[in-house]
């Protein structure tokens, strides 16, 4: 409808400069969904397709309709509009409580709200940096998708902390615009940086005089064990003093882990700029969510923002991280018991269990699998197993590190 670009010029330098080819075509058009948003509340509601009782009200067919019966049909059962159901995207704002951020767009999951931000900054011109090992699918992403040359520095360092001067060097040599991917706590490490870590990475980003778009992928949100951990995103604290000529932070979270509602598909994408740069950015999101999904599962948005609102919700979500921190501490000691070497972690739902350089990840990945029953995740970059703690019951770590053990330690 508005062309974002000249907007984002004047008010955000950095993300105009950050813009991939697509990003910078990205525009909402005047199409259907604009046109009926526009006709709202007429008497009669001849605009968008849908299927309704004459009165906005979805006639849906019971065969379907009883299994949602706790939500109300008009979200649950008609078109969601593209950026998400609007009192959702403001819950949701309101529980990230960054102030000056954009409203979020509700994505199809987290991994969808990387792949927008993919497609509006990342290109074969524009790198991306993060540590090694990631999470797969940014190579899918990222790589794979848009061209972008994924540029890694080793995640830990010689001490095991977060490798600071690894990422400064990779820093240092970027000449133009580029992303950075933050993702703590981490996939697949489940190492989350220090307070002190976090402090100093925070001061690196905030010095960088090229144009960066910083992503922070706050998937396991929340999920924090160790007092040391800087138990928060960093979105906050670099939305707060980010420079608009060189500097946008974008945050990407979600229901799948915060309300373990893997498939649900509820994520969103949170730019952090308010005013008009933050709604052009939410437009061009938008613009690429309306050319690729159209729009994001109304049902499992009326879920959440159901969830959002229930009383009950925070200490059930307490219960979870309880559940948790039981498993993480129980493999904290039974990687003792056996011996072990696991990499530092002290968040999320993963450790990695470091190999000897005469040993292959995958083949004792498949040994586990033939020998032991048991199924882990290779991680060859490290030469590590991850080890998905949050998937086996507390009783039974004490056995899965046994039998880790009995195929990693001869
Ligand atoms: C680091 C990280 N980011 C994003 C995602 C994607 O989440 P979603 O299932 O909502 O697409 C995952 C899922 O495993 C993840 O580990």
């Amino acid at each position: 409808m508005s062309n974002s670009l000249p907007t984002l010029v004047a008010e955000h330098p950095a993300a105009a400069r950050l813009l991939s080819p697509l990003g910078r075509r990205a525009e909402v058009p005047l199409g259907i969904p604009q046109q009926s948003a526009q006709a709202a509340g007429c008497l009669r509601q001849a605009s968008i397709g849908q299927i309704t009782t004459g009165d906005g009200v979805p006639l849906t067919v019971p065969a379907v309709s009883e299994h949602f019966a706790g939500l109300d049909p008009r979200s649950a059962f008609l078109y969601a509009p593209t950026a998400g159901l609007r009192p959702l995207r403001e819950a949701w704002r309101e529980r990230i409580d960054v102030p000056g951020c954009s409203l979020p767009i509700v994505t199809s999951g987290m991994s969808h709200g990387l792949s927008i931000l993919a497609d509006l900054f990342g290109c074969p011109e524009h790198p991306m940096v993060l540590a090694d090992p990631f999470w797969d699918n940014y190579t899918t992403i990222w790589a794979m998708r848009t061209g972008s040359e994924l540029r890694s520095f080793p995640f830990f360092n010689a001490t095991r902390g977060f490798n600071l001067a690894g990422l400064g060097r990779r820093l240092a040599e970027l000449t133009g615009p580029a992303s950075l991917l933050l993702n703590f706590p981490n996939n697949p490490t489940g190492y989350t940086v220090t307070r002190r870590e976090a402090e100093a990475l925070i001061e690196l980003i905030l010095a960088h005089p090229h144009p960066l778009a910083v992503i922070c992928d706050d998937a396991y949100a929340g999920l924090y064990f160790d007092p040391d951990c800087y138990g928060r995103s960093l979105f906050g604290a670099l939305a707060a003093r980010a420079d608009r000529e060189r500097l946008l932070v974008c945050k990407v979270d979600g229901a799948t882990k915060e309300l373990v509602f893997f498939g649900g598909r509820v994520g969103f994408l949170t730019f952090g700029v308010g005013g008009a740069a933050g709604e052009a950015l939410v437009d061009k999101a938008a613009a690429i969510l309306r050319g690729t999904i159209s729009s994001v599962n109304a049902p499992a948005q009326a879920a959440v923002l159901a969830a959002l609102s229930d009383p009950n919700l925070p200490s059930q979500q307490e219960e979870v991280l309880g559940v948790l921190r039981r498993r993480y501490d129980a493999l904290t000691s039974a990687l003792k018991v056996e011996g072990l070497d696991a990499l530092p972690f002290n968040s999320g739902c993963f450790a990695l269990i470091q190999l000897r350089p005469d040993q292959d990840a995958d083949q004792l990945r498949l040994r586990l699998i033939r020998e032991q029953s048991t199924g882990v995740i290779a991680v060859p970059s490290a030469n590590a197993l991850r080890v998905a703690f949050c998937s086996i019951d507390e009783v039974d770590i004490p056995d899965l590190a046994a039998r880790l053990a009995a195929v990693v330690r001869p």
